[in-house]
């Protein structure tokens, strides 16, 4: 027997949030609330695993077709199971500028990756503009931003990651 998607806990507060933001839209537009239910389900599980997708499906009265169409669209859902960091690295052009690409380099060495290769702890990538690119280089990690890096900042960053 596989095992449940959610502990109680996780049920409660998958239940309790789903309600509250179904609450705010009208009862024929359910679907209309599908990225925050995405938002709400990745909170919970770090991810979008396909029985969490069924269960936003029958909660917005949609099918699970379009739950994926619209979270596939978006790098921010994860419908794969992400390693423990997803590290995003802007290598858009102020960051280029300021030496992202080699940065990348440094990193996919330090953590023994390359960029969209997922792994168990690491899942590192490009990403496209992080809109901070007056402090450029920047990247983030689980969503976390941090801003004009520097090698010696990168290696900082690296080992607070166990
Ligand atoms: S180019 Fe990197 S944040 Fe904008």
């Amino acid at each position: 027997m596989s095992e449940p998607l959610f502990t109680a806990a996780e049920q409660k507060r998958f239940d309790d949030e789903i309600a509250v933001l179904l609450s705010h839209y009208p009862n024929d537009r359910k679907s209309a609330s599908m990225l925050p239910a995405l938002r709400v389900l990745q909170t919970i599980k770090g991810w979008l695993p396909p029985e969490g997708m069924k269960l936003v499906a029958e909660r917005l009265e949609t099918t699970v077709a379009h739950c994926y169409e619209v979270a596939t669209f978006y790098v921010m859902f994860h419908t794969e199971k992400p390693g423990k960091y997803v590290i995003d690295v802007c290598t858009n052009l102020s960051c280029a500028l300021r030496g992202a690409e080699g940065m990348l380099k440094y990193m996919e060495q330090k953590l023994n990756t390359h960029a969209g290769t997922r792994g168990e702890k690491y899942f590192l990538r490009e990403t496209e503009c992080l809109a901070s690119c007056g402090t450029a280089p920047c990247l983030q990690i689980n969503e976390d931003h941090h801003e004009n890096l520097t090698k010696q900042k990168l290696d900082a960053l690296l080992e607070k990651l166990s």
